[in-house]
Formats: C-alpha cells, structure tokens, sequence
C-alpha cells in the first residue's frame, strides 16, 4: 500500500524565480521584473520601470537560464519522476499581444523539455506563474477583455508546439491570489478596487477555460489542471458566529475553484456580487466557454493553515494576505511566520476531493528556511527534512487510509531560488544549495544538502523510507 505507483514525485519551479536572462534571447520584461528587493515584514516596491541603483532578484535569478542543464541533471540524480516548471510568456511573447512566437524562446524550452524527457522526468508546465508580459500594461493588462485573447493564443501555441512532449498542464498558477496579491497574479495594482480584481479573475477564470477546451482538442491525451493557494482555515471556535465568518473566508477563495471546476459562478458568489454592485463583463457565449473548460484534476500550493472568524473581515490583511486576526495555539511558525500544519495537508486533500472528486496534487510544499553552510561544506538541513518528512507521512494517511486520488507531490523550490513575497535568497527551500545571496553576490555553484539524499531515497522506495 502506501503510495501508488506512477506517484508523481518531484519538484516544482517558476521562471521569474530560476531563469535570470531577464532581457536575454528577445525575452520582454515581465510584471515580476519590476519587483524590488524586499524582506521579511517589509512593503514590497513595485517600481514603474526598471530603475538604476536598484536590486531587481529576477533579472539574474539564480541564472538557470544558462545553468539548466546542471540543475536537470541534479533533479534527476534525485529520481524525479515529475518537474513542475513554468513557461515565461514574455520569453515566448516578448510584448504579450505579439502573433508570432520569439523563436529563440520556444528554443529554449525547447531544450529543457528535450532534457527532462531523456530523463525519463514528466514535465508539468504551468502556462502563467506571477509574470505578465509588461507588453499588457497599455491595455491593464488583466483588467481589459483582449489580454484573454491574447493568452488562448499562447497557450494554443505551446500546446501545438509542445503536444506529444507535454502532457500536464496548469493554466494559471495560484489563481485565487488575484483576491491577495492581484500585482503577482496579473498585473493589477495592490489598491485596485474590488470591482477591478473581479473583473481581472473573471477574465482569467474565462481565458483559463477557454485554453482547457482547446488543449483537450490539440491532444486529447492532455491533463489540464487548475492551481489553487491552499488557504484553508478552521474556524476560531465552535461559536456559530466564528463558523460563519471562516465560511464567509472560504468562500472568498474557493469560488476560483468552484468555478474551475464546476463550470460556472457558484449563487453565493454572484450574491455577493449583486450586493456589491459589481457586474462582471460577460459576453454571449461565456457561459457555454466557462462550462466548456472544466478542469482534469486539482492541484494546489500547501505551506500553511489559518484560522479565522467573526473578525476575519474581507480578504486577509497586511502583507501577503497572511494575517486573518487571530493565531493557532496549536501549531509553530516558521521564521517567516507562516503556521507550521501537517495535518493540515490530510484535511485539504480530503476536502478538495470531496467537494470536487476530481484528482489532487500537491504542486508546492516546503519550509522557507535560512540554512548554514558547515565548515566542510555541508548543510545539515534537518529542519527541512523533518517539515517534509511530517507532511508526507499526513499525505500518506490521506491516500491510504482516506481513498484520495492523489496523483503526485512536486516539493517547492527543489533547488533554492527567489522568494515570490520578498525576493531573498536566504528564504531557502531547496535540496540543492545555491550560493548566492540577497544581493545576488555569490559564485551561483550547487551543492547538495542533507534534504537532497534523504529525498532521493524517499523517491527511490516510493515512500517506504519515510
Ligand atoms: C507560492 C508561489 O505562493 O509560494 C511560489 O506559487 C512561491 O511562486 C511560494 O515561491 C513560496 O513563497 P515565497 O514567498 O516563500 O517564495
């Protein structure tokens, strides 16, 4: 028993956050490459234009662009079976709206698809990860109708290209953080209206079904998922006042999900709606397009639980969206003051899977972590094992004694790279060390921690090790 086989074991990686080259190959500037340097606590800078005597960590990233070949072959000394990566679409389209694909970005994916399949590694590709072309800004980028067409013609053109090569997909990454982090999700200001950041996710949940229905008839062998920011929450107590405003919570983020895969908006969201006098453009056929584009599985980004109640007002607040008002006595945080939950990772994937019954996958988990490179070279990184070790063994119970589907897990930044809130490097996540620093100083060599041989064994037994 245990996990099945053809578990899905691997990493997961995002192209802001890896492949440097920001400007290489006829590659446009993306929304993630206006973001400055920041830290833990600290309001994130999003300047207008890249400006000199300012730390951009996107630009050179940890210069996978010319180091991938490296970093492939250390996933697959790891035994990955499976690599999430995504395609920067301002690498493929330099402005976002251009008709003709930049050749020499289609070569270089080219190159790392080639690469994965000699390895025998499933590629996972996530069509949109936090980076839209700049190009979109004349139009507002999410805000505006056309930026849908703009990105089905994307997505139809990786799916001609890459059919036969790529069979998993996810269309936008964290969907559900246009609600949170609208500039990360789609280029749309942090103080945009509630009415804006609908309008946004309706036209992406909207591109996102139109592409599901055209990858399926490109190649019916295609597995086009969704990706959902794990936000779930418990409520502060049993008052019923506490139940309803964790319910009220939910619902702000599972509708992304709701409408993925059902099809359509559910009553509750188009109430709240109505209530707030906000009407989303829709358009003759959109109904039909939405029901059209349901999704094959689920899968979602898992780090944290929080809890929340009567004084959970709106979306989270402060930074990141992570504070709800209220703290699990229950649970330690990590140094980045994300609450530490593995049981949590049974109760989600029981969850999903119950309200949608389709397949889950963990795409993203992993603790943020500063580590210490020892004397000899080393880093005895125990802490990650064990946060890894924790949620795998709750993932386990899951598929074994719960019944859930669950297709795969692809660990967050198998190789360390940027933080998507603050930028940092020292915000590590991987098996593989990079040395490089906040500042980008550093010689860019890999090394291979603890995590890295201890995964690689959990991979090769199919979890028996663990
Ligand atoms: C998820 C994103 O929100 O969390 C990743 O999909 C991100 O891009 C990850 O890196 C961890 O967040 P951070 O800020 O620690 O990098």
């Amino acid at each position: 028993m245990g996990f099945p086989d053809h578990f899905l074991w691997g990493g997961a990686t995002a192209a802001n956050q890896i492949e440097g080259a920001y400007l290489e190959d006829g590659k446009g500037l993306s929304t993630a490459d206006l973001m400055v340097l920041s830290e833990h606590g600290k309001k994130r800078e999003i300047s207008s234009t890249v400006e000199a005597g300012k730390y951009y960590p996107t630009h050179q990233a940890i210069d996978y662009y010319h180091r991938y070949e490296e970093d492939i072959a250390l996933f697959a000394e790891m035994g990955f079976k499976c690599y999430r990566l995504s395609f920067a679409w301002s690498r493929i389209f330099p402005n976002g709206d251009d008709r003709v694909p930049n050749q020499k970005g289609l070569d270089f994916y080219d190159r790392v698809i080639d690469l994965c399949l000699s390895y025998g590694i499933e590629p996972l590709v996530t069509l949109s990860h936090f980076e839209t072309p700049i190009g979109l800004s004349k139009y507002g980028y999410w805000n505006n109708r056309k930026v849908v067409d703009f990105f089905v013609h994307y997505a139809k053109t990786v799916f001609e290209h890459f059919r036969g090569r790529v069979n998993y997909w996810l269309t936008f990454n964290e969907i559900n953080v246009m609600s949170t982090m609208p500039w990360n999700a789609g280029g749309i200001s942090l103080e945009a209206s509630e009415e804006t950041k609908m309008t946004a996710a309706y036209h992406q949940l909207l591109a996102s079904a139109k592409a599901v229905a055209i990858g399926h008839q490109i190649d019916p062998e295609n597995q086009i998922g969704l990706m959902y920011a794990g936000h779930f929450s418990y409520p502060n107590s049993c008052d019923p006042e506490d139940i309803q405003g964790n319910e009220d919570f939910q619902k702000k983020m599972l509708f992304y999900v709701d409408v993925q895969c059902r099809g359509k908006y559910p009553n509750y969201k188009l109430k709240e709606l109505e209530r707030q006098n906000i009407v989303l453009p829709i358009q003759e056929g959109d109904a039909e397009s939405l029901l059209a584009g349901t999704v094959d599985y689920i899968s979602y980004s898992y780090y944290l639980t929080h809890v929340c109640g009567k004084k959970t007002r709106g979306i989270f607040k402060g930074l990141n969206g992570l504070e709800t008002g209220y703290k699990n006595p229950h649970i330690q945080k990590s140094e980045w003051g994300w609450g530490i939950d593995p049981k949590g990772l049974r109760y989600s994937l029981n969850f999903l899977y119950d309200r949608y019954q389709l397949p889950v996958m963990v795409v993203e988990n992993g603790l943020g972590a500063v580590d210490v490179v020892e004397a000899d070279g080393s880093i005895q990184d125990d802490y990650r094992i064990d946060y890894l070790r924790a949620h795998l063994l709750e993932m386990e119970k899951a598929i074994e004694l719960d019944g859930v589907p669950v297709m795969g897990y692809t660990a967050w930044g198998p190789i360390d790279l940027i933080a998507a809130s603050t930028g940092e490097m020292k915000k590590r996540y991987g098996f593989i060390y990079v040395d490089l620093d906040d500042e980008g100083q550093g010689t860019k060599e890999r090394s291979r921690k603890k995590s890295f041989y201890w995964y690689k064994e959990v991979i090769a037994t199919n979890g028996e090790s663990l």
